[in-house]
């Protein structure tokens, strides 16, 4: 039976992408921060049989991360996905939210850099072998438009979310520079942008609903291979340009 381990598993895309692989029977080792509090991802994992298992860990903090590796010594992983996220303060009602240019709130950079790209780069080191000794051998690191250059204009978001779309677009490039360091190793590594999704941090007004997105994610990340690997997927199935 295939693993999947997916970080952010309490809520969000995380919790949608994670009951579609354990309906089809995966294992599925189900990070979150608080899995006391979790209690929509508890209710899957009983009726799961053992199949879905919580685990600890906080993204801000690397000796979080090294002991929820140490925890996992041995365990196979096909398919790692990188899927907690931290946006920022609440954009319309805390000051520096909009993260606009002059107005930088240097301790939620920290905090957002330690989330979308430290973090994901330690689990990424501490995983590797998990991942190595599966069958499928899939990362996946949750991106966003919003880290794409190659898509960026004046006004709209251009202007603000500087902090999120700098972690993002970091974290674009540790992605496709694993991707080549781990191709010899037979990983396919990739950054994947799920749409605009009605989540707590997509809101209300976003494009698409949970099941939309998940349903093309894990579409996308069943088809991938090692010549997919390294490059910039959408969850419909094109490529997002850098
Ligand atoms: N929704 C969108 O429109 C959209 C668009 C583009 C990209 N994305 C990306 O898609 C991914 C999922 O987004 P989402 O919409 O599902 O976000 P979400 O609803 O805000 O959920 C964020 C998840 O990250 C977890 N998280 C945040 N900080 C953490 C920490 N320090 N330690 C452990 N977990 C932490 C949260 O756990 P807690 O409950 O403990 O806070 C939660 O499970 C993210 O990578 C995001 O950047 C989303």
């Amino acid at each position: 039976m295939p693993a999947l381990l997916i970080t952010g598993a309490n809520r969000g895309l995380g919790l949608g992408l994670l009951k579609l692989y354990a309906a089809e029977g995966w294992r599925v080792l189900a990070v979150c921060r608080d899995p006391a509090r979790a209690t929509e991802l508890s209710a899957v994992a009983s009726a799961s049989n053992g199949r879905v298992t919580l685990h600890r860990a906080d993204m801000e903090d690397i000796a979080s991360i090294d002991a929820l590796g140490a925890t996992l010594k041995g365990v196979a992983i096909d398919v790692l996905v990188n899927m907690a996220s931290y946006y920022g303060k609440a954009i319309m009602t805390e000051p520096g939210g909009l993260q606009e240019f002059g107005a930088s709130d240097y301790a939620d950079w920290r905090k957002i850099h330690a989330v979308n790209v430290l973090a994901v780069m330690r689990l990424c080191e501490v995983l590797v072998e998990n991942v190595a000794a599966s069958q499928r051998k899939v990362i996946v690191n949750l991106s966003s438009i919003a880290g794409s250059i190659g898509t960026i204009k004046a006004g709209g978001m251009g202007g603000r979310l500087y902090a999120y779309r700098a972690s993002k677009a970091a974290l674009n490039m540790i992605t496709r520079a694993m991707a080549e360091d781990l191709r010899p190793r037979g990983i396919t590594v990739v950054p994947l942008h799920p749409g605009w999704v009605k989540t707590d941090m997509g809101g209300p007004k976003a494009d698409l609903d949970v099941a939309t997105s998940t349903a093309g994610m894990k579409k996308v990340i069943d088809g991938l291979t090692l010549e997919k690997s390294g490059r910039y997927w959408v969850y419909d199935g094109s490529n997002m340009p850098w």
